[in-house]
């Protein structure tokens, strides 16, 4: 028997107790006469004690000679310790060691395994296994173990199977890139990596299965952010006989869920904004609303006098900024370069300090009088004390440049605070986008969502205009779960592929298998699918999403523990009969 407790587990009333612990050597501490030692493991830290009068001068010398994270299995009594630590909750004892068994030794660890470490990302990553032995990174694994459970035990109970699906199948468009794999036995051939499950789920609701989930790998080749990973997972759900309502009373019911078992927080009905207010009031479909800062439009009282910036632009747009009165001119020079950097785009910006006496001081003073300048501060709903910075230019890339500012000047002010929730459904997305370098239409949710009912005519007319039955569960300003009504029908599915800019024969060649299964009385069906990272970050207070991942990859989606990607040899080449064309 290794163990007979673990090492976070023994209190004083184990007092006088003869116990067995196995650990790894947290850190010696050598006093001559008395040697302490931390043993730990997942569950804790204890204690252990050696000393002159009582332990024997073979076991002192033993002890001395462990070094840091060597594996030991130690065997002694339970006793009161002199001075107790009250800040863990095994504090109270300490083992008097009669044995030490070395079940292994360990190199010096590249970096401190404790809660704050001396060790960078990239050395962390390279040796992610001792990393998982620090707190902040088991706890978060354990976290995410919690929110998994919760969420299965959810939806069992809501009826939903857990269904796999494969992982080698043929390409389905989320809008990244595939990741392929050679098939030796079809020379020439690949398989893709699913980027989700979404048409097996689809056959699943033909094959009459009516409630799916799984807990589901994806993949996908795309650019890398703090808030997505090559391969993430995925809450992927599906339900039969369902309309929009249907999808987003359960889901919510879910998130509600796993607010209340999570974190113990309570939220009545989640509030819903379209597509088209969400870019109109915060520029971003994903809107943090923990905080207001809403936008204003000033086009109305900008564009009558002189001022050439605002008369020539599609978007005036102003926010409140709480307090923003008082800052200096330096900062406000920092704010106008911060907008002006290259990842925000803006030209300038134009700002109104609203003072506590009720008067306006602006940048363009020149142009407008104190009586315009109320009514910008009405707009935007600023109050004295506040300063309102306003933007200008094409509507949608004015709208992505405030949005950034509002972000940016929210988290600066702690706005953001990772203990509020505030989930936010977004709805009626538009059907398509248009791919404004190719000037194609792409599906915006993906090919296999259903216009809104009546709009099928208008993608002949008027295609960015129309509709679709889609959604995404917003929370804290990150989208953590999307989702839609499909369509079911063949023709309906064909004539969107028509669309999509596929001929017949390449919508027969790519989703032949989907549309024949629509000829066998598909019925109606929707789903939605939770990034279950974003979603465990979130719930722990973060954004990183590689702080809840047991094995990430780097930025250059890179494995820097396992070292992958990497070259494979000749013969595994010609076994697949690949041969590589790669320019040295
Ligand atoms: P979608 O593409 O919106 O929908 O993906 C669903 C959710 O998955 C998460 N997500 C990611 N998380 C981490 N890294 C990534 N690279 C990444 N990409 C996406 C997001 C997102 O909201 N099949 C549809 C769902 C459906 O229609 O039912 C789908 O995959 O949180």
């Amino acid at each position: 028997m290794y163990r007979s407790h673990t090492c976070g587990e023994l209190r004083e009333s184990d007092i006088n107790t003869k116990v067995t612990l196995s650990g790894w050597v947290q850190k010696t501490r050598d006093k001559g006469f008395v040697v302490w030692v931390d043993l730990r493991d997942r569950y804790g830290i204890t204690q252990l004690v050696f000393d002159e009068d009582r332990t024997s001068s073979k076991l002192l010398e033993q002890a001395r000679s462990l070094g840091r994270e060597y594996v030991v299995q130690v065997t002694g009594e339970v006793i009161e310790r002199t001075s107790k630590n009250p800040n863990i909750p095994t504090g109270g004892i300490e083992v008097l060691v009669d044995e030490v068994i070395l079940l292994n030794k360990s190199k010096t660890p590249p970096f401190t395994i404790e809660n704050e470490t001396d060790g960078g990302e990239d050395l962390r990553m390279k040796y992610r296994y001792l990393d998982i032995r620090r707190n902040p990174v088991k706890n978060n694994l354990i976290f995410r173990s919690k929110v998994s459970m919760e969420v299965r035990k959810y939806l069992s109970d809501h009826s939903f199977v857990e269904v796999e699906t494969p992982y080698l199948i043929k390409s389905t468009p989320e809008g990244a890139r595939d990741f392929v794999v050679p098939s030796r036995m079809n020379e020439g051939q690949f398989y893709a990596l699913p980027q989700s499950p979404q048409t097996f789920k689809q056959l699943l609701m033909v094959g009459g299965m009516d409630k799916y989930f799984q807990i589901v790998k994806c993949f996908r080749d795309e650019d890398l952010r703090a808030d997505r990973q090559p391969e993430f997972t995925q809450i992927d759900c599906e339900m039969a006989f369902v309309e929009q309502e249907d999808i987003l009373d359960t889901f919510e019911g879910l998130t509600k869920h796993l607010l209340k078992e999570i974190k113990g927080v309570e939220i009545s009905a989640f509030p819903r904004i379209t597509y088209d207010d969400a870019m109109r009031i915060y520029g971003n479909d994903k809107p943090d609303i923990r905080f207001g800062m809403e936008f204003g439009e000033l086009n109305a009282v900008t564009q009558h006098k002189d001022f050439g910036v605002f008369n020539s632009a599609e978007l005036v747009v102003g926010i409140a900024v709480p307090g923003g009165a008082s800052y200096t001119r330096k900062e406000l020079d920092a704010l106008v370069n911060w907008v002006k950097r290259p990842q925000v785009g803006a030209k300038g910006m134009v700002y109104v300090k609203y003072n506590e006496d009720g008067s306006f001081k602006s940048t363009v003073d020149k142009f407008y009088d104190q009586e315009d300048l109320a009514k910008w501060a009405k707009i935007t709903e600023a109050k004295p004390g506040d300063l309102i910075c306003v933007l200008s230019g094409d509507a949608n890339k004015t709208r992505t440049q405030l949005s950034a500012l509002r972000m940016e000047l929210a988290e600066r002010l702690g706005l953001r605070n990772p203990n509020e929730f505030a989930p936010l459904w977004v709805i009626d997305f538009p059907l398509l986008e248009l791919d404004e370098e190719t000037g194609n239409y792409h599906a915006m949710h993906h090919p296999f969502t259903s216009p809104k009912p009546g709009q099928l005519e208008l993608l002949e007319t008027d295609p960015g205009a129309v509709r679709a039955n889609a959604y995404d569960l917003v929370l804290n300003g990150n989208e953590i779960g999307g989702g839609s009504i499909r369509i079911h029908d063949r023709d309906v599915q064909s004539t969107m592929f028509k669309h999509l800019g596929f001929t017949p024969e390449e919508a027969q060649a790519q989703f032949g298998f989907l549309m024949d299964a629509f000829q066998y009385g598909a019925p109606p069906h929707g789903g939605i699918a939770f990034g279950l990272d974003r979603l465990v970050s979130i719930l722990g207070g973060q954004e990183t999403i590689r702080d809840f991942i047991a094995f990430p990859k780097n930025n250059s989606g890179r494995d820097v523990m396992i070292d992958a990607p990497a070259a494979i040899d000749q013969e595994q080449l010609h076994e697949l009969k690949l041969k590589l064309d790669i320019e040295a």
